[in-house]
């Protein structure tokens, strides 16, 4: 990638062509559980470069509002959430979560002046999500089909990942990777266990990809040998700007994830797990709480940085990789995922790298995304701002070998939310 695009591509801050094509779309910015009572404690947040403080008001509704004061620059994360807003803890200038000051004790005449930054909030999928971009322009809300189930069906963990988002949304992307640093792990994880898939992605590590641009972003077609019949295909979805859907594993959860730039050093990995037609057991709901498939154990502290991080070197165990049961000697897929993209460094040096077939996805989505940010900043709406594009599955399927899969997605998968559920 040449020096302009990857610098258009990673920097997502205000004003930069990326942040604005991001601040167009609805932005997951963290869990409603983490302002779960109206008047309850705000939380500082960071998003897309932004200081921001998210918090829930007495009428229960969720804001996003800039982290300082307006008068001095004070934190408001210091300030009292009561009686509809956050009031300023250093002489009381009080915000509503518009932004909005309504109130300026020792001269009330100035308030209009006085008004933050506040963005529109939304809740769906347990999540708050928040849109920052030009307030004539706000989308449609969300349709994934983790947004729109009933709550018990749906499984949201997040985590700090310590590199740029782009480095990390391409392992979702990247299926070629799964035959390696994930093989072992296959086995043992209780949301992988005991699917024909697995027989196949061990079998062929030599993914051919099939990949079509689409309405919503991408669909990647991974294509190994099935039997003597078929192939065994796996079928991503890309979704613009920042969601993938992975191809599910028999009648395990199906499984998401999203990721956020904080800064762009940080990015929040969301890995969402969600069953289409009923609750979720207590005892996936208990694995998942646990950390294991996609999910992760945390350092304490409430930080959601995981306790295998790169000051630990993921805890990786040597004994563990020589005994096979941990290809790289990392255990748990996102740790597994989080130290090879962290290992990267902060920001990929995307000039150095030297792309194989088997990049065929990242570099149309890198592609897309480039182009996207371009013909915005000429006055060119953004793709796949509607919500309702969003209703696609992933898929893990056996076909016939003459069969072209494209034609099968197109049949079982687009508006996919009202079809069965292709697994093996
Ligand atoms: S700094 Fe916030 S009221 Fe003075
Ligand atoms: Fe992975």
């Amino acid at each position: 990638m040449d020096k302009e695009m990857a610098q258009t591509l990673v920097r997502t801050g205000p004003g930069t062509l990326m942040g604005n094509l991001m601040r167009r779309y609805w932005v997951p910015i963290l869990s409603s559980s983490e302002i779960a009572q109206p008047d309850g404690p705000q939380k500082r947040v960071q998003i897309l470069g932004e200081k921001l403080i998210a918090f829930r008001d007495s009428s229960g509704h969720a804001g996003l509002i800039d982290e300082f004061c307006s008068h001095r620059g004070v934190s408001l994360f210091f300030g009292r959430n009561e009686e509809g807003g956050i009031r300023c803890a250093y002489h009381g200038l009080k915000f509503t979560r518009t932004g909005e000051c309504v109130d300026v004790p020792s001269a009330p005449q100035v308030c209009a002046r006085m008004a933050i930054k506040g963005y529109p909030c939304i809740e769906r999928g347990g999540l708050v999500w928040a849109y920052m971009g030009p307030p004539d322009k706000q989308p449609p809300f969300p349709e994934l089909e983790w947004c729109v189930l009933p709550e018990p069906h749906v499984f949201i963990s997040k985590r700090l990942q310590e590199c740029n988002y782009l480095q990390a949304m391409e392992g979702g992307i990247d299926t070629a990777h799964v035959s390696y640093v994930h093989r072992y792990e296959v086995d043992t994880d209780p949301m992988h266990a005991g699917t024909k898939a697995l027989d196949y992605i061990k079998a062929d590590g030599n993914v051919v990809f099939e990949i079509e641009k689409n309405d919503f972003g991408l669909t990647l077609y991974g294509r190994r040998n099935g039997d003597a019949e078929s192939y065994y295909w796996r079928i991503t979805q890309w979704l613009f700007p920042w969601f993938t859907l992975i191809p599910p594993f028999g009648d395990h959860a199906l499984g998401g994830h999203v990721w956020v730039p904080i800064d762009d050093h940080n990015c929040w990995a969301w890995s969402i797990n969600f069953q289409p037609t009923r609750p979720l057991t207590a005892d996936e709901r208990g694995h998942m709480e646990r950390g294991l498939g996609i999910h992760c154990e945390y350092e304490p502290g409430g930080s959601f940085r995981p306790r295998a991080n790169k000051d630990n070197d993921y805890l990786i165990d040597r004994v563990a990789q020589k005994e096979r049961r941990a290809y790289s000697g990392v255990f748990g897929f996102s740790m597994q995922d989080a130290s090879l993209q962290e290992s990267m460094g902060r920001i990929q040096n995307h000039e150095a790298e030297k792309l194989l077939p088997t990049d065929r996805g990242i570099v149309m989505a890198r592609r897309m995304l480039h182009e996207a940010a371009l013909a915005l900043s000429q006055g060119i709406e953004p793709p796949a701002l509607d919500g309702s594009k969003q209703r696609v599955r992933a898929a893990g399927v056996l076909l016939q070998r003459g069969l072209n899969p494209a034609e099968w997605a197109r049949e079982h998968l687009a508006d996919g939310l009202t079809q069965p559920v292709f697994s093996i």
